[in-house]
């Protein structure tokens, strides 16, 4: 591959619509390529989705990515431009943070410092959200640092929550937000990144 072609690696644990998004975006980009998705779950439904889309996908445990640096050495093969957490569960260790200065970000279904850390994490927010009676929600994409969601903010867009809206409406929102959002700001960080 020619190096001015910029290098996207996702990250993911779940059903995997945003790298399917993002992957949709990127096609008619020959500029930037999606080297490979990783996921900690091997029933991931964006195993699935990688597969039917072609996209180079691989699961890794916990041993690799905690316990070795298989995980990190496998990502600095890869030279990724941008390392993106899309819909990621597990805590990022230290020495793969280290690795990849201001490379690594996630999007985060709730507006940050808000319903983030541990636990925080897809319908558990929007069930949150419904439950404080919320009259806004959103989404955060943010820098990765060693606390759950605490990294710098890059990005913020609002929606409004009704009060007739349901946990499964306002995931449907949050999610309408990040397929609208998520691959613009990807994109304008690829380019800045080297
Ligand atoms: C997304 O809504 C993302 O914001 C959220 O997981 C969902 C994954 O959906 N991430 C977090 O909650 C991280 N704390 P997807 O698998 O359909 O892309």
């Amino acid at each position: 591959m020619e190096k001015s072609v910029k290098r996207i690696v996702l990250l993911a644990s779940g059903s995997g619509s945003n790298v399917e998004n993002i992957n949709t975006h990127f096609k008619e980009n020959t500029g930037v390529s999606i080297s490979c998705v990783l996921t900690n779950r091997k029933n991931a439904g964006v195993l699935d989705r990688c597969l039917r889309l072609g996209i180079p996908a691989i699961h890794f445990n916990k041993i690799a990515f905690k316990d070795t640096d298989t995980v990190l050495r496998f990502l600095r093969s890869l030279e990724p431009d941008l390392v993106v957490l899309a819909g990621f569960l597990w805590k990022i260790p230290e020495d793969i943070i280290a690795a990849f200065p201001n490379k690594i970000i996630n999007i985060h279904p709730a507006l940050l410092p808000k319903y983030g850390g541990k636990g925080m994490y897809g319908h558990h927010v929007h069930e949150a959200v419904k439950a404080n009676n919320e009259k806004e929600s959103g989404i955060t994409i943010h820098y990765v640092n060693k606390n759950y969601d605490e990294g710098a903010i890059i990005h913020q867009a609002k929606t409004t929550i009704l009060k007739t809206d349901t946990v499964e409406r306002i995931a449907e929102k949050i999610h309408g937000l990040e397929y609208e959002h998520f691959p613009k700001v990807i994109e304008k960080l690829v380019f800045k990144n080297g």
